[in-house]
């Protein structure tokens, strides 16, 4: 009896987990973003999925945006909390939001590792592409949160 309404409860709560947890979040495309997102955090790269960071990553990286990774991407104050906002609604969810990367780095999780370790690492500083965070370089359709590896091309 006891046991039986512990599963009950066990099977709801993992019903409802479920039924909260957006189609998206362990695709690798994403929410579809807001322009504003789009626009200033996919000038410089690709506009990272929310999903592929935890909340605190992103927190993190919203808040150093003028020493960001040796560039200075700071917003007016009404642009990052619009922004900030979308993050912390939208990061975190999903199988690869779990741990926080070195850095808040995508590049640096684990499933980045296990996708690329084919790749070497003077691969990844070829002048054409410079860097793991260049993902558009190897993934020409990634804003379109296309990865397919059958559509991978490493630029020589
Ligand atoms: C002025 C250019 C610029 C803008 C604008 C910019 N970034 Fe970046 N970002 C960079 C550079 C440079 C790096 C380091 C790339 C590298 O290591 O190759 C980086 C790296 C990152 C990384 C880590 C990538 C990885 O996994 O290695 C994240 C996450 C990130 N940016 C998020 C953002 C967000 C969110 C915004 C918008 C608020 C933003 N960036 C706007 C230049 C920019
Ligand atoms: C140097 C080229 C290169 C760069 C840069 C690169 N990738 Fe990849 N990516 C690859 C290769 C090669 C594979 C493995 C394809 C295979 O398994 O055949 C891959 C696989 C993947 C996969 C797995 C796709 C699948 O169907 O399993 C994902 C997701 C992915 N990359 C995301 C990214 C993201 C996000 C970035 C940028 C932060 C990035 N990649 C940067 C070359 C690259």
């Amino acid at each position: 009896m006891h046991s039986r309404l512990t599963h009950l409860m066990r099977s709801a709560a993992l019903a409802s987990l479920l039924a909260a947890a957006p189609a998206w979040a362990d695709s690798y495309k994403g929410p579809t973003p807001p322009a504003v997102y789009t626009q200033e955090c996919g000038s410089c790269h690709l506009a990272f999925p929310p999903n592929l960071l935890p909340k605190a990553s992103w927190q993190r990286v919203m808040n150093g945006l003028d020493k960001h990774y040796g560039s200075d991407a700071s917003l007016d104050a009404a642009t990052q909390k619009q922004i900030d906002t979308w993050l912390q609604t939208h990061g975190g969810q999903g199988k690869r939001a779990l741990e926080e990367p070195p850095q808040d780095r995508i590049t640096r999780s684990a499933w980045f590792g296990r996708k690329h370790r084919e790749v070497s690492a003077a691969t990844f500083k070829r002048a054409a592409i410079k860097s793991p965070a260049n993902c558009t370089a190897c993934h020409r359709d990634a804003a379109q949160g296309d990865f397919e590896d059958d559509r991978v091309r490493i630029p020589k």
